[in-house]
């Protein structure tokens, strides 16, 4: 179902609203299934026992690829760009691409993986990580990527979370003029992982690396030679498909479970009518595969419509700052979907990289992971755009599955920097501290949604009371987004930001506690609070106050470098400090909580209106921690 204007926008909106079984039903008719679902929605925000399509019989990898052979099996389905700009573009078609996946599926299965297995994926932007998520879906087992960015010990706390059997991962990957050295950091984190049986390694980089024999295996060695398709599973709608971590404001990261009928159907239609893509048309979304972005918008949505999807290794700085408009030009790309980090990073650099390129396929632009501010959007439209594509400013996150909040390119109104309107079967709602609906129509609070929608991540892998906790405790009955948001007289939502203790740096969630953690164990500290401040690049950067030992390094940028190296070792270098302010105390209740709030004022250095600070334990150390924030 293809809306094609505001009307009919409206329409979908409240049909979806007044039935939502019969509007979800449709959509869902539109893919293949096996066997037909009973009931199409069950459970709820208060028993969490969501359930879509039950009874239904599908496989979205056979979705992705075998339904659209009859029709359009040499249409492109997937151009790899690599790290390297003389590199030839690589191009399947729908068939080539069902044959790789099928090839991959062969090979899994052959060394033992079977339905309901988790294979955690770390791996660098590859064809063969795109080959394997699809080849999971197709055999039943469940995937978990981990972004190549993460630690070892990142790594590891992943796998043993899922209990993973099996590891695919690269020699090294490329990025830029750096390489990743994965499989090395995958042997230091499988010296705590017993669940894991073989690692499979695909070659890349072709650096030196130690293959330890009875567990890992090289694929090209082990690649199947079945000539046949590997027949997709049925899957039961409810089966598992991937789980994907990522982290809170509390405690390690959460697995997200998504399953497999309401996330393909989900993903489908939102890619649908967001996007809005014409068959000739090419799409690239720049997001790694390692984030839900990846997997929902590069992965799975634009192969179930049968659209030509567009992968790329490197990053945007590299060789230079034109890489992504250079791209655009050599691939013909019409749909373009990137972060606000990634834009302001680019702004930053000389417009002439821009300028050279004439970017005359461009269509449709799009926006993910964070709020976009003004001058980012504006330059987004202007140089990139030319003022003449809409940018679809979408708002979700890993546990929806998909875009919850976008306009419709060419279809809704666009207003600059509001995602704008929910889509349809999304209910949002704001609410106040103590968790009252707002109804009037302009409104700012605590974005909620009160009903399900098929995308929603069913549950927190191995621990469904923190999926409750996290999720639908602050508000009972309704999921709370951890985000804020301003609501205008006529529906639009602008997305404010986190407000809880999730730091959003680059449109990567990090969560304070584990940050925290990080520094804590760093031999040098103490104590320490991290906080948000706005960068100029990142959208936020974090903000640590520590209270140090005695023996530390009294050269505050030596002990930041050391603290960063820790950091990095158990995190990954995401989470990294842009500062760390050595104090000899933190703003604390009486009942020993730390006062956040005053610390982010200081990070902001927003200074003049701290608030109350006479209920604190130790008022004395708040002039410390501005002076000492202040100066460099
Ligand atoms: C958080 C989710 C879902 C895609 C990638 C990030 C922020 C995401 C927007 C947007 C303002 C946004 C929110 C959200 N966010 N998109 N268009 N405007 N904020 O996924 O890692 O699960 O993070 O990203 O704060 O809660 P994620």
């Amino acid at each position: 179902m293809q809306i094609q204007n505001l009307a009919q926008y409206s329409e979908h909106y409240h049909q979806a609203l007044e039935s939502n079984n019969a509007y979800w039903s449709q959509v869902a008719s539109e893919l293949t299934w096996f066997a037909p679902w009973t009931t199409v929605e069950s459970g709820d925000f208060n028993d969490l026992k969501i359930r879509w399509f039950d009874g239904g019989k599908t496989n979205i990898a056979y979705n992705c690829l075998d339904r659209h052979l009859p029709a359009k099996k040499d249409k492109k389905a997937l151009i790899y760009i690599s790290n390297d700009p003389k590199a030839p573009l690589v191009e399947l078609s729908f068939e080539e691409l069902t044959y790789k996946v099928s090839q991959m599926a062969h090979t899994l299965s052959e060394l033992g993986v079977q339905k309901g297995d988790r294979v955690c994926l770390y791996m660098g932007m590859v064809p063969e990580l795109l080959y394997s998520v699809l080849a999971c879906a197709r055999l039943g087992a469940i995937h978990s990527v981990v972004f190549g960015g993460f630690s070892a010990l990142s790594l590891a706390g992943r796998i043993q979370d899922c209990g993973a059997k099996f590891l695919i991962t690269n020699d090294g990957s490329y990025r830029g003029d750096k390489i990743i050295p994965l499989k090395n950091i995958a042997d230091d984190a499988l010296k705590d992982c017993p669940s894991i049986e073989k690692v499979l390694v695909h070659r890349r980089t072709e650096q030196k690396i130690e293959m330890k024999a009875g567990r890992d295996l090289w694929l090209h060695e082990v690649l199947s030679h079945k000539s046949e398709l590997f027949p997709a599973q049925p899957m039961e709608s409810e089966d598992p498909l991937f789980i994907l971590y990522t982290s809170g404001s509390t405690g390690s990261p959460k697995g997200l479970m998504h399953t497999t009928g309401g996330y393909m159907v989900y993903s489908y239609h939102t890619f649908k009518n967001i996007f809005q893509m014409q068959d000739s048309d090419i799409y690239w979304c720049s997001a790694d595969i390692g984030w839900i972005t990846g997997h929902t918008y590069l992965t799975y949505g634009p192969l179930l419509n049968g659209s030509t999807t567009v992968m790329f290794e490197g990053v945007p700085t590299w060789p230079d700052a034109g890489r992504f408009w250079q791209e655009i030009d050599r691939v013909g790309v019409t749909h373009f979907y990137t972060a606000p980090t990634a834009i302001r990073a680019l702004e930053a650099c000389d417009l002439s990289f821009v300028e050279k390129q004439n970017l005359k396929s461009l269509k449709v632009l799009g926006s993910v992971g964070e709020p976009i501010n003004e001058e980012a959007w504006s330059w987004y439209h202007k140089h990139v755009g030319k003022e003449r594509c809409p940018i679809v400013d979408t708002w979700w996150q890993t546990e929806t599955g998909g875009i919850m909040i976008s306009a419709m390119a060419g279809v809704t109104p666009i207003k600059p920097t509001f995602a704008t309107l929910p889509f349809p079967g999304v209910l949002p709602i704001l609410v106040d501290a103590e968790g009252k609906e707002i109804t009037s129509a302009a409104a700012e609070g605590n974005l909620c949604l009160s009903r399900s929608w098929p995308g929603i991540a069913r549950t927190v892998w191995g621990d469904h009371e923190r999926y409750r906790k996290t999720y639908f405790s602050t508000y009972p009955g309704r999921y709370f987004t951890g985000d804020g948001a301003r609501r205008d007289e006529q529906g639009n939502y602008r997305i404010t930001g986190r407000v809880d203790d999730v730091i959003n740096v680059s449109g990567h969630r990090i969560g304070t506690a584990e940050v925290e953690n990080a520094i804590n164990e760093h031999i040098s500290i103490v104590e320490s609070a991290v906080v948000g401040f706005p960068h100029s690049i990142k959208g936020q950067g974090l903000f640590a106050f520590a209270i140090a030992t005695k023996e530390a390094s009294k050269d505050q940028e030596t002990l930041q470098k050391d603290v960063n190296a820790h950091i990095t070792k158990v995190i990954g270098a995401l989470a990294k400090l842009d500062r760390l302010v050595v104090v000899s105390g933190l703003p604390k209740t009486r009942s020993g909580k730390i006062m956040r709030r005053i610390l982010r004022k200081v990070a902001e250095g927003d200074v003049s209106n701290l608030g109350d600070t006479s209920t604190l334990l130790n008022p004395e150390v708040v002039d410390e921690l501005v002076s000492k924030a202040t100066t460099k």
